[in-house]
């Protein structure tokens, strides 16, 4: 085999609460992640020249500041036996909507070298390389339901039986995630006072109850990007006006998800959306990637 396509999914969070701060900067964090249908698509192929050559259609930079590269040279520094790439990236995940867009494609990239490569590393191996270029990377490279910890790096397989269609809107620019970490740093201080209650959540999921569910979703960032950014808010109102039986922004946003009942009410939701000017797209969650 020398070309594969691979497709990197996008994450929602349906739980996050912050409860620590490193003295490296980065959080400790209570999450449970789920891989959505929304994908990128890569097309590696392995060739003769050494070297990654990265096609993205000049939507992204193609030097080392792309975690499809950053990736590459992991993955090589690990196995020390680096051969030549060429890879194609079709983006659809939008950028910097705290959808895990890149940390996806990192994770993709991992897993097609690995094919390509006779499948040298286990997956535990390419999480461990996957947690050296994003805290998001392990779990896009297992992908399902995941109740992660730590900085995101330690996961645990949780059941989610919930129905329903998504719906993830996006309205203005990108959100910077270390400045978002910084407003809840600002509000928050050390977190000695946040308790991470994701249990009522995982039950309702594992019993697929969404009604139980409902006031269950959680996003700490919420408090800090509603604020600043009130298109958030009038997405979810939009949603809610739309039949949606949750919505919750994703990340550190300003992507927000909603879960509707129905395709056909989903549907009506995204085209009110578009029609208001947002970007908005179906999905649905997916339980294995
Ligand atoms: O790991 P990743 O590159 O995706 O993280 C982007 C930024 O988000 C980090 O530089 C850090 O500022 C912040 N971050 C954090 N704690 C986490 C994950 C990310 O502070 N658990």
């Amino acid at each position: 085999m020398s070309v594969l396509s691979m497709k990197a999914y996008a994450k929602i969070n349906l739980y996050l609460t912050v409860t620590g701060k490193r003295p490296n900067g980065y959080h400790d964090l209570v999450t449970v992640m789920q891989s959505v249908s929304l994908a990128d698509m890569l097309t590696v192929e392995r060739v003769e020249e050494q070297g990654i050559l990265l096609d993205t259609g000049g939507i992204l930079p193609t030097d080392e500041s792309n975690l499809i590269c950053r990736a590459a040279k992991a993955y090589f520094a690990r196995s020390g036996k680096p051969f030549g790439v060429s890879v194609r990236l079709q983006k659809e995940i939008p950028m910097q909507a705290g959808m895990g867009g890149g940390s996806a494609d990192a994770a993709a990239m991992l897993k097609a070298l690995n094919l390509l490569d006779g499948n040298r590393f286990t997956e535990a191996e390419l999480c461990e390389i996957g947690a050296t270029i994003g805290a998001d990377v392990p779990f896009c490279i297992v992908g399902g339901t995941r109740l992660c910890r730590g900085i995101g790096e330690i996961m645990e397989p949780v059941k989610n039986r919930l129905d329903g269609v998504l719906v993830v809107a996006i309205g203005g620019e990108g959100v910077s995630t270390p400045a978002a970490f910084g407003e809840l740093d600002r509000k928050y201080g050390d977190f000695a006072n946040v308790t991470a209650t994701p249990a009522t959540l995982l039950s309702a999921m594992g019993e697929g109850s969404i009604t139980a569910a409902t006031g269950c979703f959680y996003n700490m960032f919420e408090e800090v990007i509603m604020p600043i950014r009130p298109v958030v808010g009038e997405i979810k109102d939009m949603m809610l006006k739309k039949g949606a039986l949750a919505t919750m922004m994703s990340g550190s946003g300003p992507s927000v998800w909603g879960i509707f009942s129905t395709e056909k009410e989903a549907a009506a939701a995204k085209d009110a959306l578009l029609a208001a000017g947002h970007r908005a797209y179906l999905c649905k969650m997916m339980n294995e990637i």
